[in-house]
Order: structure tokens, then C-alpha cells, then sequence
């Protein structure tokens, strides 16, 4: 097998070209602009690879060298539609093959620790669709071995690169709402159909859904010390395209307490069995999905923060509900993989880091435990904040 290049000589090796100040999710206005492409592997073709290979096809930063599938009809055909010149069944094959600096991991949940270890261990870079792993001590087992050996991970989703939540970081870093107090974010919707593995132990509502609110309350108000949670299955089987009728064994249905420093408190709800008349996207929604109160000033997020497309805000100087950043720009949800990979090639960090996104998981897996033990559960994971000042 060919030798990886570590980040480090691939950094060495990347010629700069200047500096070009354009609007971007990595942190800091000027951004380095490099000749050298990062070239990706990407595994798993299926449903959310139809959002990811166009988006990462656009990036100047990107050359998409694979893609695997153990499906062989789905790798063959994105590498068609996608003009990806090599296509593999297996991990295994895609690791001792054409040589690449970043997996991309697009499998099912329950694959996503084994697979992004392997990667590692074979010298591989790593951005993973949510969870990064199955459990907190796997996906901490996963931090520290991409440390240890001089590489990167990093982990969906990517809500903290919208100007929506930098707008709520920043009014709440600049005090407009006064002490936070509360805050309540929601997501669901009836339930993907397409696979059963959502339905499957390791799968559910809360890596699948929880997880974009999880990481966007956390990242406007801090890191979560302890978690009190209840959780349910409200439908019991499920019709699956590709295993017919499945057993549901993983949380259809999940509400979480957190609480942050200060006395903040917050709620998320998530769900595979939330009717929405905006359907899957809720686009053209006029109610917010995100609420922020504290003691001078309230703020409410339009639209699901991984598809933002306002926030009302209101505060004690002006008390009317005046609507900012009705514009996305360039983010969209499923940009994380290209950000990472801009990341690498320019060495300018971008606001997602894999601290939060394992601060997520063990939220995640504190609440399932919540839920079976009937008690409040401390967390012991941190992240960086605040994100956005
Ligand atoms: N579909 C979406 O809109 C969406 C949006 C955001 C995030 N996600 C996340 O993306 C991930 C994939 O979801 P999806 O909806 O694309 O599922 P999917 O079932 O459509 O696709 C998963 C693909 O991975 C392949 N796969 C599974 N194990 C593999 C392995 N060991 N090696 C190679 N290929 C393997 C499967 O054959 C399948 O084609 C999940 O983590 C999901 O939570 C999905």
C-alpha cells in the first residue's frame, strides 16, 4: 500500500499562493489559497451521497479520487455520475488502493466507528456523517488515536457554520438577551424509509435528529454538564425499503434536559413520528424550531438550524420582533466534508471540531442511559468555547 502522506507533509507540500478574503466557515476572515486539491475517498453511496458528491465535486479544494459501496450498482453508478475514477466494494480495497487523504464516511450509523477507525490506522484523515461512533468511549478512542498519530477527525453536523448561529452566538456573546435563562430546540419527521438501520439498535432519532439541535444549543450556550432525559418507542415496526418490516429497537422518540453553566437550562425534542406540514425540509416555515429567553431579550431561529432561514429577535431596547439574516449565503448542511477538506489544505481550523461532536455523542449516549436508569447523568466531555465571539 502506498504511503499516506501525514497532514503535516502534506502541508509542507502544499504551495501558497496568497491570501484571498472571501465569506467562509473556517475561522478568520483571509483564508490561504493553495494549488494542491485534497484528494478524498468517499465511502457509503447511498441516500446522502446525492448530497454530498455535488457539493464536494464543486470545491476547488477537493478531487473526489474513490468511492466504495458494498452495494457494487450504487459505488458504480455514483462513480459514473460523478466521473470518480475508482470504485470499490470494500473499505479494504479503497484503503490499499488509490491513494487519498480524507475519508469521507457516508455509511450506515452502526458502521461508523469500525470504519473511521480503520481509516485512521491506515493514515487517513476522517470527516464522519453523524455519530463519529457508537459509543463515547469509542469515538474518544477515535480522538485520541487520530492524535496520536498526527492526523484529523472530524464529525456531522456542520449547523455551527450557518450565519444564523453566528448572529445567536454573537448577540448572546454581546449580551443582548441579558442573563440566558432557557432554551428549546425540535426536529423530526415521520421517519426515513429507505433503510432500516435508523431503526436498528445503534441507529434512532437522537444521532440521527437530536444531534443537529444537541450540537447547536451546546454551541450557543456552552458545553452541557449533566443531562436528564426520557425517551420511547412510539412505533413499534416499520416498513423498510430494504428489508421490508423491521422490528424498531432504537428511540423513535426522545426529549433531553441539559444543563450548562450558569443555571442555563435547555430541551430538545426529536422525533420519527412528527407530523410537519413543511414536509422533511420544513422550507417556507414561518415558526421557529430554536427559542433562546433570557432577562433582557429573546431570540428564535426560523426554519431547522440545519437549514436556517431567519431569527426574530426581540430585547428590552427594542421590543418589536425585528426578522436578521434571512440569507444562508453559501452554507448548507451538507458542506462539512468540503469545509474540513478546505481546512486541510489552507491549515485555517474551521469552527467544527471533533471535540464538540464527541461532547454531542456522550450527550446522546448520557440520555439513553438517562432513560434506562431513571437518574440525571454528568457528563465529563468539553469543547471549546465560546465558538463565535
Ligand atoms: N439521507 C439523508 O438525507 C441524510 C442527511 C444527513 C445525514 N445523513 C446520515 O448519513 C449516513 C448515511 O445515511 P443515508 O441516508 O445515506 O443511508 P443509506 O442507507 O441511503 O446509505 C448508506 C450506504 O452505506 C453503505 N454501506 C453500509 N455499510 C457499508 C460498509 N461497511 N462499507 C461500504 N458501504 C457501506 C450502504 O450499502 C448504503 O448504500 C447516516 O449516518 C445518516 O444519519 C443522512
Amino acid at each position: 500500500m502506498e504511503k499516506l502522506l501525514t497532514r503535516k507533509d502534506f502541508l509542507v507540500q502544499c504551495g501558497m499562493l496568497g491570501a484571498i478574503a472571501v465569506l467562509s466557515p473556517l475561522v478568520g476572515k483571509a483564508k490561504t489559497l493553495t494549488d494542491k486539491k485534497v484528494k478524498v475517498g468517499v465511502i457509503g453511496c447511498g441516500s446522502v451521497s446525492n448530497m454530498y458528491l455535488p457539493h464536494l465535486s464543486k470545491s476547488p479544494y477537493v478531487e473526489v479520487v474513490s468511492c466504495c459501496d458494498i452495494i457494487p450498482e450504487r459505488a458504480k453508478s455514483q462513480a459514473e455520475k460523478y466521473h470518480i475514477p475508482h470504485s470499490y466494494t470494500h473499505i479494504d480495497q479503497q484503503l490499499s488502493g488509490e491513494p487519498f487523504d480524507l475519508l469521507v464516511n457516508l455509511t450506515d450509523m452502526q458502521e461508523h466507528g469500525r470504519l473511521n477507525k480503520q481509516a485512521l490506522l491506515a493514515g487517513r484523515h476522517v470527516w464522519s456523517e453523524k455519530p463519529l461512533a457508537n459509543t463515547y468511549k469509542e469515538g474518544k478512542e477515535l480522538v485520541e488515536l487520530a492524535k496520536k498519530k498526527n492526523l484529523r477527525i472530524w464529525g456531522a453536523p456542520a449547523v455551527v457554520n450557518s450565519p444564523q448561529f453566528a448572529f445567536m452566538a454573537k448577540a448572546i456573546q454581546e449580551g443582548k438577551l441579558g442573563k440566558i435563562a432557557a432554551a428549546h430546540a425540535h426536529y423530526g419527521h415521520l421517519g426515513p424509509t429507505w433503510s432500516a438501520f435508523f431503526y436498528e439498535r445503534g441507529g434512532g432519532s437522537l444521532p440521527d435528529l437530536g444531534v443537529y439541535n444537541l450540537a447547536t444549543l451546546t454551541g450557543l450556550l456552552g458545553p452541557a454538564k449533566s443531562v436528564i432525559a426520557m425517551t420511547s418507542i412510539v412505533t413499534p415496526l416499520r416498513k423498510t425499503d430494504n428489508k421490508g418490516e423491521v422490528k424498531v429497537e432504537a428511540e423513535d422518540n426522545a426529549m433531553v434536559i441539559m444543563e450548562h453553566t450558569n443555571g442555563i437550562l435547555s430541551h430538545v425534542q426529536c422525533g420519527f413520528n412528527y407530523f410537519d406540514p413543511y414536509g422533511h425540509e420544513g422550507k417556507g416555515q414561518e415558526k421557529p424550531t430554536i427559542t433562546i429567553y433570557g432577562t433582557h431579550g429573546n431570540m428564535h431561529l426560523i426554519g431547522y438550524d440545519w437549514a436556517p432561514a431567519g431569527v426574530d429577535m426581540a430585547t428590552w431596547e427594542n421590543e418589536k420582533t425585528v426578522r436578521f439574516v434571512t440569507n444562508a449565503e453559501n452554507y448548507v448542511w451538507e458542506q462539512g466534508a468540503s469545509v474540513v477538506s478546505e481546512s486541510l489544505a489552507t491549515t485555517q481550523e474551521p469552527l467544527i471540531t471533533v471535540e464538540h461532536a464527541l461532547h454531542v455523542l456522550e450527550i446522546i449516549e448520557a440520555s439513553r442511559t438517562s432513560q434506562s436508569t431513571g437518574r440525571r447523568v454528568k457528563l465529563q466531555s468539553s469543547f471549546h468555547y465560546p465558538l463565535i465571539k
